[in-house]
């Protein structure tokens, strides 16, 4: 397994481009069940669960293929099973959103429920009862969940909490059930939006996406498009805190400014300058870090995916931040590495309370997940001497070319093999 070793100390100056963002492209790849037309999708990143969606897409006789460096084209000619296995769901918990296009196109569909997982539990019971709503029976059976509908139907679906999994899931069903379905206090995420406009350009009806309700008039076919995927605003947010944390100017291309507004306020907040320029923004941070106050939220609140990258720049700000996390149960596993990297952290309950700033020491780090790892990078760059992050796997679900990334915008970092 790879290793990440991170030199610190040196300021992040220069440009560097986003990829498309990762969880817009997985459920927006899963569309691709809906029809038997070819559907293409640009601006797709190179990551590790791409790769798990297009196997997932293969194993139901979809044709996958490259045709470009970030383009894919996805043809379900022929379903030629309803599955998505355990072996596939338990690396990537985004594959559950195979339920609803599957179930619309098929009328059946057997998909491995995901577990728990690092963060926390994290129950599909949203999912399911929006699929259930829309007329589908249900059962669970040997760690799957079984659906079938004769033909789904429009109905009013409420949702208990704005979630992003679920709102997608019962949207990919919806467009093609008879009728008219109502999706209340839907997930309000952009990759939602980008989803629904995808799903449009499908020929689907779908209005509202964006606010928390969303309307379905349900249409019999669907057909292929030419459609791409927006750009990563979790990883604009993760290299602007690159920039905050080591006191670097960076212009990152292609940051989505209207949907990062929440981090935006936090990082100015913090001490940091943010420019929005055309086609992105430039941050810099010349003065000292402040301590802040913040708390993860649905969108367009503080997004959860960025809680752990904010706790790494916080351990350099002079004074006592809190950070509460209101979205997971378990998600603050990486303050245990960055403790023992020098950071001075108090956690109760879902909040933690980081005192600052604390010099960081390189050390053998590991994270259990994706965001945690990007944390202990970035205090991997402030830190003195060596930091050697492991596990590195969990970067490549979902950060493409991080190494390369960074350290053409001057971080000394480079990936070792085991
Ligand atoms: C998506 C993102 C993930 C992000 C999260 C929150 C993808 C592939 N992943 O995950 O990166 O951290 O949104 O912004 O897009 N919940 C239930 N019942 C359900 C579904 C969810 O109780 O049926 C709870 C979850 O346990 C969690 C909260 O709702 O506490 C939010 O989860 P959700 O929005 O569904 O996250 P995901 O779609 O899994």
């Amino acid at each position: 397994m790879d290793r990440m070793i991170i030199h610190g100390g040196a300021p992040l100056c220069g440009t560097v481009d986003l990829s498309g963002s990762k969880n817009a492209a997985l459920p927006i790849m899963m569309a691709a069940v809906l029809t038997d037309e070819p559907l293409i999708i640009r601006n797709v990143p190179r990551l590790r669960d791409v790769s798990t969606a297009m196997e997932l897409l293969a194993g139901l006789g979809v044709a996958t293929r490259w045709t470009g460096d970030h383009d894919v084209e996805l043809h379900a000619r022929v379903l030629t099973s309803h599955e998505a296995p355990y072996e596939l769901v338990k690396t990537m918990r985004a594959s559950f959103v195979a339920l609803g296009p599957l179930l619309a196109r098929s009328g059946r569909a057997r998909v491995s429920t995901p577990g728990g997982c690092a963060i926390g539990a994290r129950p599909v019971n949203l999912h399911i009862a929006g699929i259930r709503a829309l007329g589908a029976r249900i059962q669970m059976r040997n760690g799957y969940v079984e659906a079938h509908a004769g033909a789904l139907s429009g109905a009013r679906i409420w949702l208990d909490n704005p979630s992003v999994g679920a709102t997608e899931n019962i949207l990919m069903a919806a467009v093609r059930a008879r009728g008219r379905s109502v999706i209340e206090n839907a997930a309000r995420e952009p990759e939602v939006q980008n989803l629904a406009g995808l799903l449009n350009a499908m020929g689907a009806k779908i209005e509202g996406a964006g606010t928390h309700v969303i309307e379905i008039e349900g249409v019999d076919r669907l057909h292929g498009a030419d459609y791409r995927v927006i750009p990563d605003r979790i990883e604009a947010g993760s290299l602007m805190v690159a920039a905050a944390i080591t006191g670097g100017d960076l212009t990152i291309g292609g940051a989505p400014v209207a949907e990062l507004a929440a981090v935006i306020i936090k990082l100015r907040e913090a001490g940091a300058e943010i420019t929005p320029l055309e086609g992105g923004l430039r941050i810099t941070r010349s003065g000292p870090l402040r301590p802040v106050e913040l708390r993860t939220l649905p969108h367009p609140g503080f997004p959860t995916d960025l809680q752990a990258q904010m706790m790494a720049l916080l351990t350099q700000a002079a004074g006592t931040s809190v950070i509460t996390e209101t979205i997971f149960e378990n998600r603050f596993m990486h303050a245990q590495e960055l403790m023992r990297m020098g950071a001075d952290i108090v956690m109760k309950g879902s909040t933690a309370v980081v005192r600052g700033p604390t010099r960081l020491s390189g050390a053998p780090v590991m994270a259990t997940d994706l965001r945690a790892s990007m944390s202990l990078i970035l205090a991997g760059l402030v830190a003195d001497n060596t930091t050697e992050v492991s596990r590195v796997y969990h970067l490549d679900r979902g950060y493409e070319a991080l190494d390369r990334k960074l350290s053409s915008v001057g971080a000394r970092i480079e990936r070792v093999a085991d």
